[in-house]
């Protein structure tokens, strides 16, 4: 295990306590402020742990007064990137599932504080009680292939909010689902600017288990992406699950049940509904994204 080593007793303790976090799958996230290190007008730094392409990953956020940076690191390499700006730091929050810890330094001494955090952990317990009530199957394969869960089935903590936002999708799609005539047993369905698939694979996982034959394409610009999707539809065996390097823009299907575009980017959610429009698809779900052609174009008043 990575020692450094550290001015001060507590500090130690508090880089103890993030890798006894990331270890045991608590980590949420540690924010590093009052920096007073090398780089120019760094201000805080906020680490979270991701999961990319199947690699748990440090992914940190260098916020400056005029842009934020992201950097991801492997967690070897984050925890010694940690460590070199935690000794540069005069306070640092870690934030677990279990507690909230508190380091604040001057030159003099280190002051170490925490807080438990009973109601919440007794919460993300009720939460994995409650399991049998969600809309996908917490064991189903597909998900410990996307990094949403572990390999005894659990949900991985820092992937507890993309748990939760799959279901809320496979909720709202199946109230919207029961009221479109759904009759036959083939549903087509393109999910417009798919992105690593958690919301694709969630949807044909629903549709399977309610006997329907979902036929369902994720378009997506970005190869490794598809790539990857595609290897996880045929590992896990959905047959008609396919992924496409594409761009929505051009991207037209011959037929089209249902159309998903969520969080497509700049106008890719537009022509995403055209074409669901135009093939007259039965149901169209679709939420925009960042609007970035927009912002260019959004002036401030004089004034301001
Ligand atoms: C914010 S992600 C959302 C992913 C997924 N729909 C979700 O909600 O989890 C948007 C995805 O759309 C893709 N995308 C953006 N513009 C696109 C376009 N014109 N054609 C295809 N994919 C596009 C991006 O590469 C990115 O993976």
């Amino acid at each position: 295990m990575f020692a450094p080593n550290f001015s001060f007793e507590q500090e130690q303790q508090f880089f103890l306590d993030i890798q006894q976090s990331i270890e045991n799958q608590s980590f949420d996230r540690l924010i590093l402020s009052q920096y007073k290190g090398e780089l120019a007008q760094l201000e805080k730094m906020t680490f979270r742990q991701i999961d990319l392409q199947g690699q748990a990953t440090l992914s940190c956020l260098y916020h400056y007064p005029t842009q934020d940076m992201t950097k991801n690191y492997s967690i070897d390499e984050g925890l010694e990137k940690i460590a070199e700006l935690l000794s540069q730091s005069k306070q640092a929050n870690l934030f677990t599932l279990h507690e909230d810890v508190q380091l604040k330094k001057n030159k003099k001494k280190a002051m170490l504080s925490r807080q438990k955090k009973q109601a919440e952990a007794t919460k993300i317990e009720q939460q994995h009680n409650r399991e049998k009530h969600r809309y996908v199957q917490q064991q189903s394969p597909f998900l410990k292939h996307l990094g949403i869960t572990d390999e005894k089935g659990q949900v991985i903590p820092s992937m507890a909010r993309k748990w939760k936002q799959i279901n809320k999708f496979i909720e709202i799609f199946s109230n919207a689902y029961e009221q479109i005539d759904a009759s036959q047993q083939a549903l087509n369905i393109v999910d417009f600017g798919s992105g690593k698939g958690y919301l694709t694979f969630a949807l044909y996982d629903y549709l399977q288990a309610q006997n329907k034959t979902p036929l369902i394409t994720g378009v997506e610009l970005r190869s490794n992406l598809v790539e990857f999707c595609q290897q996880v539809a045929d590992e896990v065996g959905f047959n008609h699950l396919d992924f496409f390097e594409g761009d929505v823009r051009s991207y037209s299907p011959e037929k089209l049940d249902v159309m998903i575009a969520l969080h497509a980017c700049d106008i890719a959610t537009d022509f995403a509904i055209h074409t669901g429009i135009r093939l007259n698809a039965s149901m169209i779900m679709c939420a925009p994204c960042c609007h970035k052609e927009l912002r260019p174009q959004l002036k401030s008043p004089e004034v301001l």
